[in-house]
């Protein structure tokens, strides 16, 4: 059974959560193209783009990061392409799993690191949805996902190991591994609050021979749409392509 006051606070996260992601919707504008981010936050800006097209008519293209939210988007009837079919995407709408002060990220919580960071890399501007939860200094407390090749991970995750302070864990286990939409695996590295040089961490586990992609998201946020209990804030990055 669950404790009453737990499943309040479940539910104060999902009601920000969705004011998060509605109130992005700010951003979006007739005629763009838009890269539609994945997990339970953007879920509602995705939903409230597809009531924008079909109760405003906007006309609006959506790039999905993951075949979850490629469902749901088709679900909603919001017309799609694919990153190969185009070159720039007007603005990109995604979760983090966390934000430091100088807008960096940590992403990949719900497995789909890669394409969400090639759709954001391909984006004119990126804003963030977020509950006050994913607020932290430093970034490492969520443990880093870092999506590997099948065969590799055993090889990355001891090389990881000779640098980070805590345990590294294959998510979902070695008998039944979550694979990703890419066919990878995801290894889940517990830094903890240190990630002070977030870059050169992406650039040092990235080097190694077997891994796919980093969840660190550096230079790359222009803005976080915040929701705490107060209020719906805006933080936009001063050195953003939003400011
Ligand atoms: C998906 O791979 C992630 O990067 C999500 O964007 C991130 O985990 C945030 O998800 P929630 O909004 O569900 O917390």
């Amino acid at each position: 059974m669950h404790h009453p006051r737990l499943l309040k606070h479940v539910k104060e996260v999902e009601e920000l959560k969705k004011i998060a992601g509605i109130s992005a919707c700010s951003y979006v504008q007739d005629g763009m193209i838009i890269g539609l981010g994945t997990g339970s936050t953007v879920k509602y800006t995705i939903i409230e783009i597809g009531r924008k097209i079909s109760e405003e008519n906007l006309d609006i293209i959506g790039v999905p990061t993951s075949l979850e939210t490629k469902k749901l988007a088709e679900n909603l009837n919001i017309p799609l392409m694919t990153i190969d079919d185009i070159v720039t995407v007007d603005l990109t709408i995604d979760g983090t799993d966390e934000f430091d002060p100088s807008f960096n990220l940590i992403k990949g919580g719900g497995g789909a690191l890669t394409r969400e960071k090639i759709v954001a890399k391909a984006s004119k501007s990126m804003v963030v949805v977020a509950d006050s939860s994913k607020q932290v200094l430093t970034l490492g407390s969520f443990p880093l996902p870092i999506e590997v090749n099948l065969e590799k991970w055993i090889d990355v995750e001891r090389q990881i190991s000779e640098f980070c302070p805590n345990d590294i864990s294959l998510r979902g286990g070695k008998e039944n591994p979550f694979i990703t939409d890419n066919g990878g695996v995801i290894l889940d590295a517990n830094f903890g609050p240190t990630i002070i040089k977030p870059r050169e961490l992406e650039e040092k586990i990235g080097r190694i021979q077997g891994v796919v992609e980093v969840g660190l998201f550096v230079g790359m946020c222009d803005a976080v749409v915040l929701a705490s209990n107060d209020e719906v804030a805006i933080l936009t990055n001063p050195h953003g392509r939003l400011s």
